[in-house]
């Protein structure tokens, strides 16, 4: 029952919080940058986590919309859902799977303000915080050149490619996938009885592989780790 056990540490943390804040803190503050705040959530938090406003669908941990919609509509403060948030980037339960202090510093303070202030929201982000992350996969569809086909991983840490459409001419072709973000990925093509996967790699890698004959028809490329796939980073490549 790993739901139940998740609820009941945040519960616990909530009260811990409510104690030493003595009920004086709003859930954003003059001083945080909310623009950098859902940055950095979306760069070190999103692959993990879903959280509507910011458009992350990471499923390896809790949907933060889900973990704070009961306490908020019973009339827990934003600004406590802040301490909570705050308190497990710093120390995460031993149990889980959320590496501590993945983000240090004012960021703390900015994801924090950031995700108490949207955690349950409808609607949309606006002004600076709505455009402080581009749409993923929104980019121009990659093209294959001299036999070589480049789909980058969204460098903001959303699990997506650069681009969900591809084209490329038959034949030998070399898939590539450049990695500037901190999450982990690769990039893999099935159709036509066709597959072909690269290695998985972090920051800073390239994930690469060769196909001798790749022939015409509509093809998929995806991200095989976990929940990946699932959350949108896909596209179609269409060879021709
Ligand atoms: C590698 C995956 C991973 C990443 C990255 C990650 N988390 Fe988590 N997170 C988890 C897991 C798993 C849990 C549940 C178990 C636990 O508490 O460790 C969790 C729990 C939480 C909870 C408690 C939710 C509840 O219902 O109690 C919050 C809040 C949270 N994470 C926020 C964040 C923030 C903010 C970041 C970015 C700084 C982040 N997480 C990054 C995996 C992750």
């Amino acid at each position: 029952m790993p739901r139940g056990r998740v609820v009941t540490g945040a519960a616990m943390a909530i009260s811990a919080v409510a104690l030493s804040a003595c009920g004086s803190q709003t859930a954003v503050q003059s001083s945080d940058n909310l623009a950098q705040g859902k940055q950095m959530f979306v760069a070190k938090c999103g692959a993990c986590h879903t959280l509507a406003r910011a458009g992350t669908k990471g499923s390896v941990g809790p949907n933060l919309d889900e973990a704070f919609r009961e306490s908020i509509s019973e009339g827990m403060g934003r600004s406590v859902v802040r301490g909570v948030v705050a308190e497990q980037i710093k120390i995460p339960s031993r149990l889980g799977k959320m590496p501590p202090n993945l983000v240090r510093g004012d960021d703390v303070t900015d994801v924090a303000a950031y995700v108490a202030s949207t955690a349950a929201m409808t609607g949309k982000d606006t002004g600076v915080v709505g455009d402080a992350v581009k749409a993923a996969g929104a980019g121009k569809p990659a093209v294959e050149a001299g036999g070589t086909l480049e789909i980058d991983a969204d460098p903001t840490g959303q699990l997506a490619y650069v681009a969900d459409k591809a084209s490329a001419t038959a034949g030998a072709i070399t898939i590539k996938m450049g990695n500037k973000s901190t999450v982990q990925h690769d990039i893999a093509i099935t159709g036509n009885g066709v597959s072909g996967k690269g290695p998985v790699v972090g920051q800073g890698g390239t994930s690469e592989f060769k196909l001798s004959d790749l022939p015409a028809g509509t093809y998929t490329y995806f991200c095989t780790l976990p929940g990946h796939r699932a959350a949108g980073m896909q596209g179609t490549l269409t060879v021709k």
